[in-house]
């Protein structure tokens, strides 16, 4: 690594600032001179999507492996095959010439009609996080740069360009930042990407206290933020915002604005080499990575297919799973033959090569009699005719296979989907279909969550076959056959209608503003808090084996939040197949302060057991387990107190109960003010000291005034206390002013400087 600071030193104000604005749509603006390189960057996430000319604007793409899209990866639980995933993913960016991919994705999936959730891993932060770090660290184990997108709070693609999200600072923290917290401290992405929307009313690309005091400043991110491709509206604004590259280029105008902003002062030069300094280390940090050569396009197609084999979800099973000696197949439905393993936009990938599931099945069960029926059209026009045919098929099969997938072009980047429902003649073709051949299976490919009451009891099983990249349909064999037993749980929910969806009634906004009333309460945290059902929850998958769970333990039953405490339970396989399951840890606080979702999945693991092998599980909860964050105090706090830990097989399938309580080694100040309430002076641990006495007089003083004999006061028919225990104080002394020695203001003041003093 070449001394940057001395480079930087003999930078002119025009070099840094063309600096940071890119030279072309991928590439960063080399400085010959100095013997600054240009680097590469290109998409992601789910694959290397390389121009065949990066000067170019031309989209024909080079062929590299096209994984499972963010959804799939998610549900496979399985941070370490995410790590191999990312370090394939680098082999192929240095057979290419790529120097950073830009991915991972890590957005929450706050509605499922987000058209661009297949590139996202889940509605749950810490599953998104756990899933982003590995796939960060396995890309750069190898020397490969990635860039976590998009910073931040870029829940839809409806007006993602100029959209105001309006999120609490809560719900931004526990939520929406979580997820990329855990990605930056755990991960250490090289760069990060802004995101084009604005978040409470700036750019994300102007956003200083996103990008710099929060980014940069508390979870020490040190290297360079990018803008989303056209996120920067003013260079100079974004530069003081912490952008410190713009991306693409080239710009000569903004650049020339930036040297005139520091010439006239309006621009620090400093905040300038600051973000000078942050590029220089990154490219000298692709620089020490040699590129070129080639990449094992099988053993990354292997890959590929293990990953989605581990990814599929089993919804549904009457037990025809897995296939045993099926002579006549039916296989129906037209992404049999054209597989939907990709979604649209930037993360669009040319594949190596691509499993066609109809072949795959012929090549696992070579015995079997295959036939196809195209079933539908590649859009959404009504056929009855292919119905028909189709139906004639299953009649004369042994069992019908039946692919359906979302018509390509409905789940993209650039536009939401308008509904969560498969075609209605998908519908009337699973209907038909399982009525005329009770053993039907039906395949899903799709991105995110689909409505299915309609047709859900109809057919005999149900896999969630995901965008499962290019090996899938090899993958949808392995499951389909039982060469790989199902393990794959969902990493989102899936609800019974959109209108049971958290943020239906807040979601695409209006008049530019999207504002997340639902706060905390997305995914299963608000089906949880509302008491919904739901078709399948979070968490939820099936395997051909099954898993019992026993001696549940925790480390200590008391324990100082900074310690944490491990949990452990021994896991047995009952059933008679070899399988993995996902053990998952969710965290519920009997009582607090603030109002919290009733469970939070804080941990999770994924293990393998042959028949009747126990293993045991244990899953390490350290103090951001237990804590939330506290607007009043700007910072993530622990209380006393106790804690049920639910370890399940999915979030509404809990195995086990743990209760420990805690001990929090935070010493905050009160928060109480003239304004809290007596409700919140009693329930102040330092508060009710100092107040109760006081209260208790004027109290008695208001029960009398107003007439109240017993519980009730007879002129009003309610219940004084109940009236002022939700009263702020400093009212309750205006109604009792006679009986107070000094003014109300200063009684309160008084009690406040009391209740500071300790
Ligand atoms: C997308 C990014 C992508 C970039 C470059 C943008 O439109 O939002 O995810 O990395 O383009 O293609």
């Amino acid at each position: 690594m070449p001394d940057i600071q001395a480079i930087l030193k003999q930078m002119t104000l025009e070099e840094k600032a063309a600096l940071c604005t890119g030279a072309s749509t991928w590439t960063t603006t080399p400085v010959e001179r100095l013997g600054v390189p240009a680097i590469t960057m290109t998409d992601g996430p789910h694959g290397v999507r390389l121009v065949a000319d990066v000067n170019s604007l031309s989209s024909q793409t080079l062929p590299a492996t096209c994984f499972p899209t963010a959804s799939c990866q998610a549900s496979t639980w399985n941070v370490d095959l995410i790590y191999q995933m990312g370090q394939a993913i680098a082999e192929e960016c240095i057979a290419l010439k790529v120097d950073i991919v830009l991915g991972p994705g890590n957005n929450m999936k706050r509605t499922p009609l987000c058209g661009r959730n297949f590139e996202y891993y889940s509605e749950d932060p810490y599953l998104a996080g756990e899933m982003a770090s590995s796939h960060i660290r396995g890309v750069q184990s190898k020397g490969v740069g990635t860039s976590l997108k998009h910073f931040a709070v870029n829940n839809q693609e409806f007006k993602r360009f100029s959209i105001n999200a309006e999120v609490d600072e809560r719900t931004l923290r526990e939520i929406y930042l979580s997820a990329f917290e855990t990605a930056v401290k755990k991960g250490k992405p090289w760069t990060v990407m802004c995101a084009y929307n604005k978040l409470n009313g700036a750019y994300c690309s102007e956003h200083h206290q996103l990008l710099v005091d929060i980014l940069k400043q508390e979870w020490g991110f040190d290297g360079l933020v990018v803008s989303d491709w056209g996120a920067v509206h003013d260079r100079v604004a974004a530069l003081q915002g912490g952008c410190d590259l713009e991306m693409p280029g080239p710009q000569p105008r903004r650049v020339q604005a930036v040297v005139e902003a520091v010439r006239s002062g309006a621009l620090d030069e400093a905040v300038l080499d600051e973000a000078v300094r942050r590029i220089l280390n990154i490219i000298f940090k692709a620089a020490e990575t040699p590129k070129g050569g080639t990449f094992d396009v099988d053993a990354h197609h292997e890959l590929a297919r293990k990953i989605a084999a581990e990814g599929m979800v089993l919804l549904k099973n009457n037990g025809i799973l897995p296939l045993k000696q099926v002579r006549r197949l039916a296989v129906i439905g037209r992404s049999a033959m054209h597989p939907h393993f990709q979604g649209g936009g930037s993360s669009h990938i040319n594949p190596t090569r691509v499993s066609i599931p109809y072949q795959e099945l012929q090549n696992a069960a070579p015995e079997a009699e295959l036939t196809y029926a195209e079933g539908y059209p590649a859009d959404d026009r009504y056929q009855p005719a292919l119905i028909e045919q189709a139906v004639e098929h299953a009649r004369s099969a042994d069992v019908a296979l039946l692919f359906i997938a979302l018509p390509g072009y409905k789940e993209s980047e650039g536009y939401d989907r308008p509904d969560l429902d498969l075609t209605a003649q998908q519908i009337a073709l699973i209907k038909a279909v399982s009525r005329a051949q009770p053993n039907t299976v039906v395949i899903l490919n799709n991105g995110s969550a689909v409505t299915m009451s309609e047709w859900l009891n109809d057919p005999a099983a149900i896999l969630e076959g995901w965008m499962m990249g290019q090996a899938g349909g090899a993958a949808i064999a392995d499951i389909l056959f039982g060469k790989v037993n199902p393990s794959g749980k969902l990493a989102e929910t899936f609800p019974l209608k959109l209108s049971d969806t958290p943020a239906y009634l807040n979601y695409p906004g209006e008049n530019g503003v999207v504002r997340y009333g639902e706060g905390l309460y997305i995914g299963y945290r608000y089906y949880d808090a509302r008491e919904m059902p739901v078709l399948f929850p979070f968490g939820y998958g099936l395997s051909y084996t099954t898993f019992t769970y026993s001696n549940p333990r925790v480390s200590a039953s008391t324990f100082k939040d900074v310690e944490g405490v491990v949990v452990s339970v021994d896991v047995t396989n009952t059933g008679s197949l070899p399988g993995k399951e996902v053990v998952q840890v969710y965290v519920h606080d009997r009582k607090s302060t603030l109002a919290r979702p009733p469970k939070e999945l804080k941990g999770f693991a994924k293990v393998e057991l042959q028949p009747g092998e126990t293993k045991t599980v244990s899953i390490p909860l350290d103090f951001r387990a237990f804590a939330f964050y506290h607007p009043g105090y700007r910072q993530w706090v622990t209380e006393n107190g106790e804690f049920d830990i639910l370890i399940g097989a999915s979030s509404a399938d809990i195995r086990c109960t743990q209760m420990v309580t805690l001990q929090s080694t935070l010493s905050l100040p009160s928060l109480l003010n003239r304004e809290s309430t007596a409700r919140e002076w009693m329930e102040d641990p330092l508060g009710r000291p100092v107040f109760e006495p006081v209260f208790r007089q004027i109290a008695e003083e208001m029960r009398r005034l107003m007439g109240a004999s017993g519980p009730e006061s007879e002129g009003l028919g309610m219940d004084v206390m109940g009236m002022l225990m939700d009263m702020p104080i400093l009212s309750i002394f205006y109604f009792a002013q006679q009986a107070l020695p000094q003014t109300p203001e200063e009684m309160v003041d008084q009690l406040l400087s009391q209740v500071n003093k300790k």
